[in-house]
């Protein structure tokens, strides 16, 4: 038998008690750290290669290692590893059965190497993968949304401040919104990355290593972007979680508040939009109902990523230097924020795809809240009048049209002209919609015009 296998009976000649059952459930983490598998051997044979190198351990060790290896690779793969809750963690349950399929090469490995700097090392390893996965989703949300929005160029909604109608927007325009917020979101990721990209290994338990370790070369190999520079901050700081979390939390708030407008705007009282079927519900009461779930799941499962980040941070916050088995609570909410965004983004990027704009709806409800009121302002002063005095005078024009149940655009010629002498017939150009979305042709702003610059910016972007 080999000395890992009871482990947890005694860890050395040390002690002088087993755990007791409660306690080994209570402080092992295999059954939820077993995903980092793949980060582990990778770490490993990292390590063995560059302990050969430097003389460390024997050619024929490293080829054990890396003979061992590969057969645990293909039992894991294959779902036929012995995952045991008595070796604590992934590391040694690896470790355990790579001497027990090699004997003392095995024992070898961990030369130079402390589980402190492995288990940050492979968090950091599995983390670089899931940014780069969440990178690429964070594009298709984008694509889609630049579809949506170049189908969309030419429909006009209401845009809303404090949920009131303010003033007539391209439905492109809104969706472009949210393309600059999912762009950033990836710029923030493609930031975190660069700090999560550094090596730990090499810090060993907090020190460093008595052993003639080149850290530079284990960092090459695993193409990292260089090695932490202090071994204690290497194996204690979870910095790099915490970030993930906050712009994965970002995220998933932009998201929530996309996932706010679908529900609302799918709701019989607005019916701007139409989200495929398959992204619905019925109710198991009421048969006319086809219920957002998916965008409400979002926005629900965004207080479960905001909780992760809380999480983590309040984790940190008491540890003194260096490790301390708090981290291994880093695990659970690191691993569910990344599983909750690819997933949602995934699901969204579909979605969007999906989305049917009502047009005559969206343009009824933009024309039922006064949204060109700032149009026949804007008017008065192109006609030398001051900003405010012309502000004073269209809210009595919308008073008249609210009392009249109409728009500022049914309002005749005369009535208008009884408000300001100055008003012509060619105010019919600026109080239609159309003609207040034209007018707003500035960089960033709702005219069709400008809404197709940015769709072609942001498709060489995301080309
Ligand atoms: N499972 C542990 C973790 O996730 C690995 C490191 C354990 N180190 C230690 N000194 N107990 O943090």
């Amino acid at each position: 038998m080999n000395q890992f296998d009871k482990k947890s009976e005694a860890w050395s000649a040390l002690f002088s008690e087993p755990m007791s059952d409660l306690v080994k459930r209570y402080t092992a983490s295999v059954f939820f750290d077993k995903r980092l598998w793949k980060a582990d051997i990778e770490g490993s044979l990292a390590h063995a290669s560059m302990l050969a190198r430097q003389g460390i351990i024997g050619a024929q060790d490293l080829n054990d290692i890396e003979r061992g290896m590969a057969q645990i690779t293909q039992e894991i793969e294959a779902g036929q590893f012995d995952w045991k809750l008595d070796l604590e963690d992934v590391h040694l349950n690896i470790e355990a059965r790579l001497t027990q399929l090699v004997g003392d090469a095995g024992k070898r490995l961990h030369t130079g190497r402390s589980r402190n700097d492995q288990v940050a090392t492979d968090v950091r390893l599995w983390l670089r993968g899931e940014i780069d996965l969440i990178s690429a989703l964070l594009g298709d949300v984008q694509k889609a949304l630049v579809d949506l929005a170049e189908r969309n160029v030419e429909v006009i909604m209401p845009g809303f401040t404090h949920l009131q109608v303010a003033q007539p927007v391209s439905f492109g325009h809104h969706m472009l919104a949210y393309v600059e917020m999912f762009e950033r979101d990836q710029d923030r990721i493609a930031d975190v990355r660069k700090r999560v990209n550094r090596l730990p290994l090499g810090a060993a338990a907090l020190a460093g290593t008595s052993y003639p370790l080149d850290r530079e070369s284990v960092a090459r190999a695993l193409e990292m972007d260089g090695v932490c520079q202090n071994s204690l901050d290497a194996v204690s700081d979870r910095d790099f979680a915490i970030e993930f979390t906050a712009a994965a939390s970002i995220a998933m708030v932009h998201i929530s508040r996309l996932s706010e407008e679908l529900v609302l705007w799918t709701s019989q009282n607005f019916s701007f939009i139409k989200i495929a079927d398959r992204f619905t519900t019925g109710s198991s009461i009421m048969p006319q109902k086809k219920n957002p779930d998916v965008p409400e799941l979002a926005r629900g499962k965004t207080g479960r990523v905001v909780g992760h980040l809380m999480g983590l941070i309040t984790l940190m916050k008491g540890q003194p230097l260096a490790y301390n088995k708090d981290n291994q609570e880093d695990k659970e909410p690191l691993f569910d924020t990344a599983d909750t965004l690819k997933d949602t983004l995934r699901i969204f990027a579909e979605m969007i795809g999906g989305i049917t704009v009502q047009a005559e709806a969206m343009e009824k409800a933009a024309l039922r809240g006064y949204a060109t009121a700032t149009d026949l302002a804007d008017y008065l002063v192109k006609k030398g009048l001051p900003f405010r005095d012309a502000h004073e005078i269209v809210a009595h024009a919308v008073k008249a049209a609210t009392s009249h149940n109409c728009d500022l655009s049914e309002l005749p010629l005369t009535v208008l002209q009884g408000f300001h002498p100055k008003i012509d017939k060619d105010v019919y150009d600026v109080l239609s919609l159309r003609g207040s979305l034209n007018a707003r042709d500035i960089l960033g702003g709702t005219a069709p015009a400008q809404v197709r610059a940015q769709i072609a910016r942001h498709r060489a972007r995301l080309a």
